[in-house]
């Protein structure tokens, strides 16, 4: 927790959304665990060559019937501490892209777009047994019509994002840049309103909310973690 309009919370977002106030919230952006670590894929981290499950823990890995259930749990959370028009960006793996849509639909939102972000500098393929990935995927959606909704130009407003290259700024296994998340809060919300990312990590949505002039609210389980946010924010 910190003083003044912005808030942290080192908690579960399960349980800490349900102690938000409905309809508080204008905007929600949000990079959950895609349930994609693994004993078999590769990644650097700090430098050497790692297992995912390995690079990331233990926050990543849930079984398929643990891991629906959870979407399910924080999609109607969101809805319910959404403001009517609000939207919601949420950052996700391949596989569980139609699981999402489906979920938020049920909570009651409308599904608008899949956005993808194509990065400057992939990592190389480290087995070469299958294709390099060199994009992410971002469902986003809204609670009835979106408001606001800032057409930036027709250039800006595709639906691919070309990433520039961004160094890291923490040591958080699966920091976002600040590229990834601030034409979504330029589009979505204005000036003073509240953004909230439920699964905080390192800190970045509030990083970026917060040189926009918004306000935030982040919610992150882990202590180094929530620790590296504190940090980012001067908290
Ligand atoms: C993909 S990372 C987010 C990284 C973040 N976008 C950044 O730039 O650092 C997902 C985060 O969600 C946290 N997390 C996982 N389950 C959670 C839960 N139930 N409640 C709150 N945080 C959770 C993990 O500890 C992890 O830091």
């Amino acid at each position: 927790m910190m003083g003044g309009r912005n808030r942290l919370y080192r908690a579960d977002c399960r349980r800490a959304l349900r102690a938000l106030v409905p309809g508080s919230v204008d905007l929600v952006v949000t990079d959950p665990p895609y349930n994609i670590a693994s004993d078999y894929a590769l990644t650097m981290s700090a430098g050497r060559l790692v297992t995912t499950a390995e690079a990331w823990g233990a926050w990543d890995r849930y079984s398929d019937r643990a891991y629906r259930a959870l979407l399910d749990d924080v999609f109607r959370s969101l809805y319910r501490v959404l403001r009517r028009g609000g939207q919601v960006y949420w950052w996700t793996g391949t596989r569980y892209i139609s699981a999402a849509i489906e979920l938020a639909e049920a909570a009651g939102f409308r599904f608008r777009a899949k956005l993808v972000a194509v990065k400057a500098r992939p990592q190389p393929s480290w087995s070469e047994g299958n294709y390099r990935s060199a994009y992410e995927d971002c469902l986003y959606f809204s609670k009835g019509a979106p408001r606001p909704f800032h057409f930036l130009g027709q250039r800006q407003m595709k639906n691919v994002l070309a990433l520039p290259y961004e160094r890291k700024a923490t040591e958080h296994p699966t920091e976002k840049r600040p590229a990834m998340i601030a034409p979504l809060i330029r589009v979505s919300s204005d000036r003073g309103d509240v953004v909230l990312d439920p699964f905080l990590g390192s800190g970045t949505t509030a990083v970026v909310a917060r040189a926009l002039g918004r306000r935030f609210i982040g919610i992150e389980r882990d202590p180094d973690y929530f620790r590296m946010a504190r940090r980012r924010l001067g908290a």
